[in-house]
């Protein structure tokens, strides 16, 4: 079971720069660029950097203390996949950002979806 949490508004991102949000003692980086919205773990898994503080290119966010690369869709290390950060599926609906919240510790990819495509999702079942 998992929540479609609102989190921000999408005018609250800057390009290719980072915004933490917490939810539910969760701290969540949150990183636009262009038409897609990332959100990954705010804690870098070499040693718990603020990856909110890192900047984004290309699908890659960039640790702000060592410089790790890591994969802002898969949350993999990108010269290390077996190191990774939790991502959540997103969406961006009237210009609110929504994040799924899975209970427990359930896998999640960050899955973009605009408001036509949540709909048909939401109808879908
Ligand atoms: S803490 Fe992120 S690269 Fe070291």
């Amino acid at each position: 079971m998992s929540i479609w949490t609102p989190v921000a508004m999408l005018t609250d991102l800057s390009e290719s720069t980072g915004k933490m949000v917490e939810i539910d003692g969760l701290e969540i980086a949150l990183f636009k660029e262009g038409e897609t919205v990332y959100a990954l773990d705010n804690e870098c898994p070499h040693r718990q950097g603020p990856i909110s503080e890192g900047e984004l290119n290309d699908g890659i966010v960039t640790c702000p203390w060592h410089a790790w690369d890591i994969n802002a869709v898969t949350g993999e290390v990108v010269y290390n996949p077996r190191l990774k950060s939790k991502t959540y599926p997103c969406k961006i609906m009237d210009g609110v950002i929504f994040l799924e919240i899975p209970d427990g510790d359930q896998e999640a990819t960050c899955v973009v979806k605009k408001d036509d495509e949540f709909d048909a999702a939401i109808q879908s079942g």
